[in-house]
C-alpha cells in the first residue's frame, strides 16, 4: 500500500497537472502575465486565450466576436421560467439553474469531445450575461434589453442592465474585472469541474457545480461581503478602530487573506490602480482612504494582504452596480477558464477520486432491530 498522504483542505497538494495558468512566480493565462493581458487585452482575447491555447489574431477575434454575438440569444422558455422564479431567488442560484436549463436547448450536448466544448463554452459566455441581465431587468419590473451587435461583452453587459450607453470608463472598468477574474489555477469551483467532468460527465453539469463552489463566501461570494464591511465601517475616521474591535472578536474580514498568495494577490494590486482611477471621477476618494487605513490595520495586526474581491467590490460600487450580482459577474468571467480547465480535463482524463482518512467506528457486530 502507497504511503498516506494527508493534508486538510488539500492545501499544498499537486492535484493534477494544468498548461492554462500558474500563480507561481505572478499570475499568468497561458504564459501571459496578468498584468499584460489586464492592461493590453480585452475580455473576449483573454476567453480566447484561455479556451484555444494562444492570443488571437485580428481575423480570429473577429470570428469570435460574430460567434458570441450570434450565440447571445437565450431561449424563450428559459426568460419565461426566469421571469416565474420567486423574487427571493437569489442571481446566484439563479445563474446556476440557467447554466442547467440552457444544456437542455444547447444542440451539443451528448458530444463530448474538444471541438463540441469549446463551441458550448463560447455559447455560455454570451448566454448567462443575457440571462443574468434579464433577471436583474424582471424583478425590478423592467423587461429584458436585447443585447446589441457591435458591442464587446464588457459594453453589452452593462448596457443590457441599465438601457443606457455605458462610459468608455466603465466599460473599461468591467473589461479588466472580467479578464482579472478569467482563471485561477486549482482553485474549489475550477477543481469541482474538474472532479465532475473526470466522470465523462458534460461540460454544462460542471459549469453548474462551479457556479454552486463558486457561491460561497470563502470563494466568489468574498466579494459581496466585502461590501459588508465597507459598509459597516462606512468612513475613513471610523476604519481603524472598526477592523480592530473586528480583528479582536476574530473576525474574518472578508476580502483578505487567501490560501496561496501569502503576500500579495497580484490581482487586487492591479485593480486597486483602476479603482483609484475611478473613485477620482466618481468622487469615491474617501472610501479609497478608507479602504487603505483597512488595508494597513488588518496588515499591520494580521499580516494578510487583500485578494482580488477586496478592490473588485469597491470597483464595481462605483459603477453602481447592486451588490447581489458581484458574485454573478465572477461567473460570467470564470466560465472561460472552468471550461478550459473542463476541456483539458478530458483530453486527458483520469477519474479524479482520493480516499479518505477514516476516523469512525471499528468494526461492530450487527444489531437487531429488537436489540436496539
Ligand atoms: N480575516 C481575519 N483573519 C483571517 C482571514 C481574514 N480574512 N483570513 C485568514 N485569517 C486568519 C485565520 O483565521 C488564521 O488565523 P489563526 O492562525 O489565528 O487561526 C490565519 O489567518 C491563517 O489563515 P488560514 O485560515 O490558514 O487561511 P486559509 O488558507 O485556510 O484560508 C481564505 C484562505 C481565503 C479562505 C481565508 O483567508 C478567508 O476566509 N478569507 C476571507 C474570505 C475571502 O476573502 N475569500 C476570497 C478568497 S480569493
Amino acid at each position: 500500500m502507497a504511503e498516506e498522504i494527508y493534508s486538510p483542505g488539500l492545501e499544498g497538494v499537486i492535484a493534477g497537472e494544468t498548461a492554462i495558468s500558474t500563480v507561481s512566480g505572478g499570475l499568468r493565462y497561458r504564459g501571459y502575465s496578468i498584468e499584460d493581458l489586464a492592461r493590453h487585452a480585452s475580455f473576449e482575447e483573454v476567453a480566447y486565450l484561455l479556451l484555444y491555447g494562444e492570443l488571437p489574431n485580428a481575423e480570429q477575434l473577429d470570428e469570435l466576436h460574430k460567434r458570441l454575438q450570434a450565440a447571445a440569444q437565450v431561449p424563450a422558455p428559459i426568460i419565461e421560467a426566469v421571469r416565474h422564479f420567486p423574487a427571493t431567488a437569489l442571481p446566484m442560484d439563479v445563474l446556476r439553474s440557467a447554466a442547467s436549463m440552457l444544456a437542455h436547448w444547447d444542440p451539443e450536448i451528448a458530444d463530448n469531445s474538444h471541438a463540441a466544448n469549446v463551441r458550448k463554452a463560447e455559447r455560455l459566455l454570451a448566454q448567462l450575461p443575457v440571462v443574468m441581465a434579464a433577471r436583474h431587468r424582471l424583478k425590478h419590473g423592467k423587461e429584458p434589453v436585447a443585447p446589441e451587435s457591435g458591442r464587446s461583452l464588457a459594453s453589452n453587459l452593462l448596457y443590457m442592465l441599465f438601457r443606457a450607453d455605458p462610459s468608455p470608463a466603465h466599460i473599461k472598468a468591467m473589461d479588466v474585472s472580467l479578464i482579472l477574474y478569467a482563471e485561477h489555477e486549482f482553485n474549489a469551483s475550477t477543481f469541482t469541474a474538474r472532479v465532475i467532468v473526470s466522470t465523462l460527465a458534460d461540460l454544462h453539469s460542471g459549469i453548474v457545480g462551479a457556479i454552486g463552489a463558486l457561491k460561497g463566501p470563502l470563494h466568489g461570494g468574498a466579494n459581496e461581503k466585502v461590501m459588508d464591511v465597507l459598509r459597516g465601517v462606512g468612513k475613513k475616521e471610523n476604519a481603524e478602530k472598526w477592523i480592530r474591535d473586528a480583528l479582536a472578536r476574530k473576525d474574518k474580514i472578508m476580502g483578505f487573506g487567501h490560501r496561496v498568495y501569502k503576500d500579495g494577490d497580484p490581482r487586487a494590486v492591479y485593480l486597486k490602480e483602476l479603482c483609484g482611477q475611478l473613485a477620482k471621477e466618481t468622487g469615491n476618494e474617501d472610501f479609497e482612504v478608507m479602504s487603505d487605513v483597512i488595508e494597513r490595520v488588518i496588515w499591520s495586526e494580521k499580516k494578510l494582504p487583500p485578494n482580488l474581491d477586496w478592490p473588485s467590490a469597491r470597483l464595481y460600487d462605483y459603477m453602481n452596480l447592486p451588490v447581489e450580482l458581484y458574485t454573478p459577474l465572477f461567473v460570467l468571467s470564470r466560465v472561460s477558464g472552468w471550461s478550459a480547465h473542463i476541456i483539458e480535463q478530458l483530453d486527458n482524463n483520469r477519474l479524479i477520486r482520493p480516499r479518505a482518512r477514516y476516523t469512525g467506528e471499528p468494526p461492530r457486530k450487527w444489531k437487531p432491530l429488537a436489540a436496539r
